[in-house]
């Protein structure tokens, strides 16, 4: 009889639960409290039972905990961009007080979801966090960097209860030596999948080439089942092209027992596809389905790219089969005005401008980077050494490892996983055991591509690291290119991070007193070179597959040469905006083959007092020659090398510097720099002019000060004020100056060296026209319009009204034959006598007629204060309401009915009791079915 009702309930169960999966954002709608909240002092016989029980979370981690004055705001988030500069502060970490955060969640799940699968996703929380759902301890997050799911389906509640999520945020932890930032910094999800389904990055599916036309795409979907019962699927896999079309298809059977997961694996075949070039990214898309009796119970679309990579220890990197040097930038992943909490269309701007000034590949220093920013990578063309954080190989930070390359192993942008970077153990038996374990690790996920570490020395000891990775990865020491290489012939080598250079934008005079540093690719650290001298070493050599230079961008935190007040890196390419630095054009000299390019440096901008004083000039240049001239006047003429580039010392006169470029005695190329007038006007450029309304997607607006013939004024440091309307708001303003202490958010900024950068995000359901207004005083104002597009929002979770429930913490009494004192007490150290109950369901009285149902709470600070209603839903039986010992409410049917209640305000009461004393119609179930709260006075 027994096995008919669980047939029956698994039957329901099973009918009930829609085929769809559902992946919901959770970003909106977050309470936020800066600081920490101690936990209560746990002293006593209950307190100390109860405290570590499932459920029974304390302190602002209790579900009921009162967070109706936090700030509420929308994920991601970085706290510590929103704070000052301080002197006091970790330098690595630019001088910002990172500390402690909490943050809470309250959310519904429908009854028509009992029975599915629902997991909450984080993509990123800087750094170590402890998440509790529904009062139970959830989590422990222990990297800045990887993400975490947790499957909540055994705690969630149905229908009106509420869900409640928390994230205690310790950002004091510290995994890097740059800007970390601070808070849930990526985004969060619920899914919401059917009870057999595929996990999470659980459909592996990189296409491998067989022969000259023949590729096969080996298919591992990992299934799970959470139902009661094992169940025989049938796992589908479908190629199809960019353009929808249906490419190739297979499918297989798998077994999954209850609470298992079991790995299908099929093969898709495909002939002649298109090729993933960083010119030419074709992306394709692998459909996975898993089907039971016919019916679809979950599908996982992954993106995958037909391309080979192969490392040889003579002549480097080839993709494709087709030869290539690795022009690569390592880079954080900070960026200007929003800190590590940066929006996904961000990252598509970096990585053009990257793209624009000819790199092939990025590294992520050193972590793994955000999902959208690898999806970017995949659909724009460019490599990735995609590198895990902890260097470790006890279980938890093997997990992070594992994490990293299941997740990110489907993108064809990645081409090296870098286990490490500089680790003191690099040339020892212990580095070399850990990077031989970690490897393995690797390879039971991905044996497609090699695993690199980037040592910066140890690699002539008898025993290192070298001899456990696949391709050697070289941190500077390009002295020791030659030797390792002739010492160890067959193995395969990279830069794996070079240069180190240091400059400003468009300042071009080192001063220390002012912590200035000239952009002429002079001023390195000591273990580090110039851009120049660095790119000759990597590019003469071969065997070296490429270089990954210090860094594309610059990021927070770190700040060399010089520290306080100095607060950022100098060693960007381009400055924390994405602003070009001389550095940029040095490398589109050197890296673009197919288009001209010519840059001068300095800016033509120089006090009367330096008028025939001598100024050093560059030129970036990959023609053949390039000739200067001053005003009209020939400078000189000289034969372009391509590494060093080529300068002149000029006499200074204002007017117009130009440079003409030839190959083969014909010009190919121009560019002048003029003296300029005052600052007259100011700019504004946006990046793109339609952003899609589904607040996430982001534009970054250049602001440029100009003067009255409309040239940009290099050299114009000015306050400007921004005014914003419309369907967007400004979520961050920089200007790339690493000695800049001003707020990143609000609406005021300087300009430094002519420019400044807004960044604008759409509201949600957004749509219409942003305006956004720049100006200054004596300066004439500008104003753009940026059309926001109505857009199908993503998916989120619905948000709620703050209210009260009463939802935990209740217990019911013995049952009585006789009508007992409500209020009756029971001893302390009495744990036995009442039972818990979790509310929501009738109960069997079994030999009585009376029960108590007793809770105590801590109402809302604003229920103390004004007082609030006392709502309880769906009570059956007879009951009487008390309050502290007062009656106040009575029900005087069996029937099943809702109680509401006034409560007066009492500020001086904290903590309260209630009591709902019970008599049940004979024979029949009674209690409290439906939810408890307490809602503010209509
Ligand atoms: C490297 C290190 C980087 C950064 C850089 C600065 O040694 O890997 O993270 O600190 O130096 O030059």
């Amino acid at each position: 009889m027994k096995n008919v009702f669980l047939l029956l309930s698994l039957f329901i169960c099973a009918v009930s639960v829609k085929a769809q999966t559902e992946k919901l954002s959770l970003d909106k709608n977050w309470r936020f409290y800066l600081g920490d909240i101690p936990m209560p002092v746990i002293k006593g016989h209950e307190v100390s039972y109860s405290n570590a029980k499932a459920g029974k979370a304390w302190g602002a981690a209790d579900p009921q905990f009162d967070d109706t004055e936090w700030r509420i705001l929308n994920l991601p988030h970085d706290w510590a961009v929103e704070l000052p500069f301080d002197s006091t502060e970790n330098l690595a970490q630019g001088y910002r007080k990172r500390g402690f955060g909490w943050y809470r969640k309250n959310f519904k799940v429908d009854i028509s979801d009992r029975g599915k699968h629902l997991e909450v996703q984080f993509d990123g929380v800087a750094t170590n966090a402890t998440v509790w759902f529904n009062g139970t301890l959830v989590h422990r997050n222990w990297c800045g960097y990887t993400s975490f799911y947790i499957d909540i389906t055994p705690f969630v509640k149905y229908g009106e209860a509420l869900n409640n999520l928390v994230v205690r945020v310790d950002a004091d932890k510290q995994e890097g030596w740059w800007y970390e930032g601070a808070g849930i910094y990526r985004h969060t999800w619920l899914v919401k999948r059917n009870p057999v389904h595929f996990i999470t990055d659980g459909v592996f599916a990189q296409p491998l080439k067989q022969n000259k036309t023949d590729w096969i795409i080996p298919v591992e979907a990992t299934v799970e089942n959470i139902t009661k019962v094992n169940s025989n699927v049938e796992v589908e896999s479908a190629l199809y092209d960019k353009e929808g079309k249906l490419i190739a298809q297979n499918k297989t059977i798998a077994s999954v027992t209850a609470l298992h997961q079991t790995i299908a694996r099929l093969s898709l075949q495909v002939s002649n596809p298109q090729l993933w070039w960083v010119d030419k990214p074709t992306m394709y898309s692998v459909k996975t389905t898993v089907k039971r009796d016919g019916k679809i119970l979950d599908e996982l679309t992954t993106s995958c790219g037909f391309r080979t990579i192969k490392f040889t220890a003579n002549d480097g990197f080839y993709l494709n089969d087709t030869w290539m040097k690795i022009k690569g930038t390592c880079n954080h992943q900070d960026h200007a005005g929003v800190g590590v909490a940066v929006p996904n269309s961000l990252w598509e701007f970096r990585i053009k401008k990257l793209k624009e000034m000819g790199s092939n590949a990025y590294r992520c220093a050193h972590n793994p980077p955000a999902k959208e920013f690898l999806d970017a990578c995949d659909k724009m063309g460019l490599l990735v050494m995609d590198e895990n954080r902890n260097f470790n190989t006890s279980p938890e930070y093997q997990r992070q490892l594992e994490w990293m390359i299941r997740r990110d192993r489907n993108h064809p942008s990645i081409i090296l996983w870098s286990v490490f970077n500089e680790e003191p153990v690099q040339g020892t038996e212990m580095g070399y055991e850990m990077v031989r374990r970690m490897s393995v690790v690797v390879k039971n996920f991905d044996t497609t591509r090699p695993v690199t570490a980037a040592m910066s020395n140890g690699q002539f000891t008898p025993l290192n690291v070298s001899t456990a990775v696949d391709v050697v990865g070289f941190n500077y020491n390009y002295q020791f290119y030659d030797k390792f290489h002739e010492a160890n012939p067959e193995l395969l080598m990279t830069s794996s991070e070079d240069v180190s250079g240091l400059m400003q934008r468009d300042v071009y005079v080192t001063d220390k007193n002012k912590h200035l540093v000239a952009a002429y690719d002079e001023v390195k650290p000591p273990w580090g070179t110039t851009h120049r001298v660095g790119w000759k070493a990597v590019a003469e050599r071969k065997f070296v597959a490429g270089c990954f230079v210090w860094t594309g961008f610059d990021y927070r935190g770190e700040p060399t040469p010089y520290e306080w007040p100095t607060a950022g890196s100098n060693f960007g390419i381009m400055d924390a905006c994405g602003f070009p630095k001389s550095a940029f054009y040095l490398h589109q000299a050197q890296w673009i083959t197919d288009k001209p390019v010519l840059q001068l440096a300095p800016h033509w901008n120089w006090p009367k007092d330096s008028i025939g004083k001598p100024i050093k000039v560059m030129a970036f240049s990959n023609a053949g020659k390039v000739k200067l001239l001053l005003n009209g006047k020939l400078i000189g003429e000289q034969v372009v090398d391509k590494y060093e580039m080529n300068t002149w010392t000029v006499p200074y006169q204002p007017g117009k510097l130009e440079a003409i470029g030839y190959v083969n005695g014909k010009e190919v190329s121009r560019f002048a720099v003029e003296t300029t007038g005052e600052p007259a006007s100011i700019q504004l450029i946006a990046d793109r002019n339609t952003i899609a309304g589904d607040g996430w997607d982001a534009v970054p607006v250049s602001v440029l000060v100009l003067d009255a013939k409309g040239r940009l004024v290099r050299t114009a440091n000015i306050p400007i004020d921004f005014e914003a309307s419309g369907p967007a708001d400004i979520i961050g303003m920089g200007n790339g100056d690493p000695n800049c202490h001003e707020m990143e958010k609000g609406n005021k900024h300087t300009v430094y060296n002519g420019l400044a950068q807004v960044i604008l995000q759409s509201k949600f359901n957004g749509k219409g026209q942003f305006t956004l207004s720049a100006k200054s005083n004596g300066l004439n104002a500008a104003t753009i319009t940026i059309n926001v597009k109505d857009t199908v929002q993503t998916a989120s979770v619905a948000a709620i009204k703050p209210s009260f429930g009463i939802s935990g913490g209740w217990h019911i009494s013995p049952f009585y034959t006789t009508k007992p004192a409500a209020n009756l007490e029971v001893a302390d150290n009495d744990m036995n006598s009442w039972n818990y109950f979790w509310g929501n369901y009738l109960v069997d009285f079994n030999e009585g007629d009376f029960a108590i149902f007793r809770s105590k709470f801590k109402p809302f600070f604003a229920q103390r204060n004004e007082g609030g209603q006392l709502v309880l839903k769906a009570v059956t039986g007879k009951a009487e309401v008390w309050l502290d010992k007062k009656l106040i409410a009575v029900k005087s049917n069996f029937e099943s009915g809702d109680m509401v209640v006034d409560v007066a305000a009492s500020p001086e009461l904290s903590e309260r009791t209630i009591s709902v004393l019970v008599e049940r119609e004979k024979g029949k179930k009674a209690g409290l079915e439906g939810a408890i709260e307490m809602k503010p006075k209509e």
